[in-house]
């Protein structure tokens, strides 16, 4: 586990950068933290070191959006998932078989299923200013 301090959303974007490139294909991140933190900034990082280069929106409305590339991403709201078998409906484990790499942000409510997946755990939280953001990854060294 480590902590790492971001004081714009270009740092949260590099962090996620550098994620990416420790990540293996059907990799799951799992993201906790609340509203506005990054979660969707980090992501997109995660799909720029991945080589996807279309620009990354929030799945809040789609539940899902998939990103083409050399290492293809699959970002996930689980905001309005509530049960495993939703999360079935939604393809969740069929993107994590076929070697996607998974970012689902809030994963908070999933917390005790999704350890069976061996989750990275990316948890984003507010530090001193207003642009600053402490953010704790686990099961992965950067
Ligand atoms: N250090 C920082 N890291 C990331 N984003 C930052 C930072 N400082 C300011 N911001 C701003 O905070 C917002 C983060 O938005 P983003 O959509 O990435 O968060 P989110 O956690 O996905 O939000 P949501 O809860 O709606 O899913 C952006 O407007 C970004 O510019
Ligand atoms: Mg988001």
């Amino acid at each position: 586990m480590a902590v790492f301090h971001t004081s714009n959303r270009e740092e949260t974007v590099a962090l996620g950068r550098r994620l990416a490139a420790k990540l293996a294909p059907g990799a799951l991140v799992a993201f906790t933290g609340g509203l506005g933190m990054g979660k969707t900034a980090f992501s997109q990082g995660i799909a720029e070191g991945l080589g996807c280069t279309d620009p990354v929106s929030s799945p809040t409305f789609a539940i899902v959006n998939y990103y083409r590339g050399p290492r293809p991403m699959a970002h996930f709201d689980l905001y309005r998932i509530h049960s495993e078998e939703d999360l079935y409906t939604a393809g969740f484990y069929e993107y994590l078989d076929e070697g996607a790499v998974v970012a689902a942000e809030w994963s908070e409510s999933f917390a005790a299923l999704l350890d069976a997946e061996n989750p990275v755990r990316v948890d984003i939280r507010p530090g001193a200013g207003p642009d600053d953001r402490e953010i704790e990854i686990e099961g992965v060294e950067l």
